[in-house]
């Protein structure tokens, strides 16, 4: 199909602009001298980016530079150009001070690549955390046709007989290390075992998260996230998507038109029912802003909250990314809340049929890794959203919540969702560390943790270091968690029952700046309530005290981001970045 042109593509404003015979010149010169004819380029056919995520350095998608052929494959296939170029490499496990600090440094790269260069339409090649996001939002404020092209996870990982999930088994092994029960050999073992293969993370962390939302949100192929990275299926769905960029560009088919609030709303329940990331708030909350959808924080409680959770993947269930993928993926989930009534069928998609048409037929193959909506894993399994006197705004994932930790810190007899406990506060996470077991700090079932100077300012970046463990003597009792309050994340991998990501952080001003070690902190879980038991007066001489410390900035990208940045609430994008949506309205001047 498609070869001849069906009307005249941005692309030709470059390459074919008789009006500008010296920039044409120029513009097509420097693609000779690897190859491409002037008349490809002059021929009308659409030109596709592939905005390649992986490299060494982002090993998480390095399987994009294979699938990257086959991408290729199917836009010839279809009549485009593809043109290949890198995007900022961003790995989650390994950029300090942390990976989320280069989501909008990525995002505005891609901006500026998409906008600047003559391409007609974007294969945007995911996989690691922020790798979704940034792409997505980038794509959103250029609005030119854009498809998700996930990587995919890894193999499981297997020790000892039994699966252990990338970052989940972290967290696990370092509570059995704390406790006595494993040595470090047997620590670092298990770790790398949950790594077998290429691919992102295993568990239905960040990474699994974003590629199913980004499926959930109508932004890739059906059944594109889950397919693990090594399994043939991926390269086919790298084929496919190449073929249908080229389609999309024909039919003008925008982030826009599918970007819906509708569709935002799907990925809320989806999230819920797959037991998803933490990090999608900010993410989702990020992709909508630059999409023009107004989401607000308070939906991930109306929308999301009731939720059960269906797919029985870790760290909020048993399974890795394989079974998941073999169960029916992300579609099998949906397919569920469908027929539920919980997704709204009439979103389009990239496939160019509605959410509803790409879902029929789709119902899971394995009831022991996706149930049934009427016999979930768990019930009410999304997002709580908190308020109070220490933050305007926070989350806590009710999915992980253990029924142990239910019982002993929210149903108190006579006293249902109501726990009041000791601060106490740590400052960044080597305080963190350095403090943890301290014996005079007192901390037992009653403490509550809390870290600050954890946000997107104060980090600066905002840090996945929420999700605080008890100090060994706790551990060693069999006490595995403590109610734990930040401005900071937690890692979508973590099963911590942590109140996070709250708004506004400490570094600019927000309650946890004002709240002191041994002030006592009520937790009213059904009101949606977390303050401290302070009083005015006192609150208010505290504010006249030195703030919190954060630590300089340490590179010039840290100062524009602290410059710029929003709160987690708000999805921590730079502050104005949504006023540019839609700028391949126009073109660029030459
Ligand atoms: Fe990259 Fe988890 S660290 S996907
Ligand atoms: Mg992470």
């Amino acid at each position: 199909m498609a070869d001849t042109p069906q009307r005249r593509l941005r692309s030709q404003d470059w390459f074919d602009n008789p009006d500008h015979l010296d920039m044409t010149a120029l513009y097509l010169e420097r693609f000779m001298n690897y190859g491409i004819t002037p008349e490809e380029l002059r021929s009308g056919k659409p030109v596709i980016g592939i905005a390649q995520s992986g490299s060494d350095l982002t090993p998480c998608n390095r399987v994009h530079m294979e699938l990257v052929t086959r991408v290729r494959d199917g836009i010839r296939d279809a009549g485009g150009i593809p043109i290949v170029f890198p995007t900022h490499p961003i790995f989650e496990n390994c950029k300090r001070p942390t990976a989320a600090l280069d989501r909008n440094l990525a995002y505005l790269g891609l901006v500026e690549v998409l906008f600047g260069y003559p391409l007609d339409g974007v294969v945007l090649t995911t996989g690691c955390d922020k790798t979704t996001p940034s792409a997505l939002m980038a794509a959103s404020t250029v609005d030119i046709p854009a498809i998700v092209l996930s990587g995919g996870p890894m193999l499981d990982g297997w020790h000892d007989g039994d699966l252990v999930g990338s970052g989940t088994v972290i967290w696990r092994m370092r509570r059995k290390y704390a406790a006595g029960e494993i040595d470090r050999e047997e620590f670092l073992q298990a770790a790398l075992e949950s790594a077998p293969s290429v691919g992102h993370c295993n568990t239905m962390g960040t990474a699994s998260t974003m590629n199913a939302l980004a499926e959930a949100l109508g932004m890739s192929l059906t059944g594109c996230g889950a397919i693990p990275a090594p399994y043939r299926e991926r390269g086919q769905m790298a084929y496919r998507t190449g073929r249908r960029a080229v389609e999309i560009v024909w039919e003008d088919l925008k982030p826009s038109d599918i970007l819906t609030r509708e569709a935002f709303l799907n990925a809320i329940r989806v999230n819920s029912a797959i037991g998803g990331s933490t990090n999608a708030q900010p993410h989702l909350a990020a992709m909508a802003k630059h999409a023009g959808v107004d989401l607000k924080p308070e939906d991930w409680q109306l929308h999301g909250l009731d939720i059960p959770l269906l797919a029985n993947v870790q760290p909020a269930g048993a399974y890795l990314g394989e079974r998941y993928h073999r169960a029916g993926g992300t579609p099998a989930v949906m397919w569920e809340l469908l027929q539920a009534g919980l997704i709204e069928p009439s979103c389009r998609t990239v496939t160019g049929q509605s959410m509803g048409e790409n879902l029929e037929g789709r119902e899971a193959t394995d009831r022991e890794v996706i149930l049934p909506f009427a016999q979930p894993l768990r019930e009410r399994a999304g997002f709580l959203v908190l308020g109070g006197n220490l933050f305007d705004f926070a989350i806590m994932k009710l999915s992980v919540v253990s029924d142990e930790f239910r019982d002993r810190y929210l149903r108190e007899p006579g006293n249902e969702g109501v726990f009041e406990g000791k601060a106490v506060v740590f400052d960044g996470s080597e305080d963190y560390h350095k403090r943890i077991n301290d014996p005079d700090l007192g901390i037992d079932e009653r403490t509550i943790l809390v870290i600050r100077g954890a946000g997107p300012v104060g980090w600066p970046g905002s840090a996945e270091v929420v999700n605080m463990q008890p100090p060994d003597a706790l551990l060693k009792r069999g006490i595995q968690s403590l109610p734990t309050i930040g401005d900071g994340r937690q890692s979508g991998t973590a099963d911590s029952p942590s109140i996070l990501n709250a708004s506004p952080e400490s570094a600019v001003g927000g309650g946890l700046s004002l709240l002191r070690s041994g002030d006592v902190i009520r937790l009213d879980l059904n009101r949606g309530r977390c303050d401290m038991l302070v009083d005015e007066a006192e609150i208010a001489r505290r504010r006249g005290e030195p703030a919190p410390p954060v630590p300089a900035d340490a590179t010039p990208w840290q100062r524009l981001y602290r410059q710029t940045v929003t709160q987690l609430s708000d999805g921590a994008i730079i502050e104005g970045a949504d006023d540019f949506r839609g700028i391949a309205r126009t073109l660029p001047r030459h």
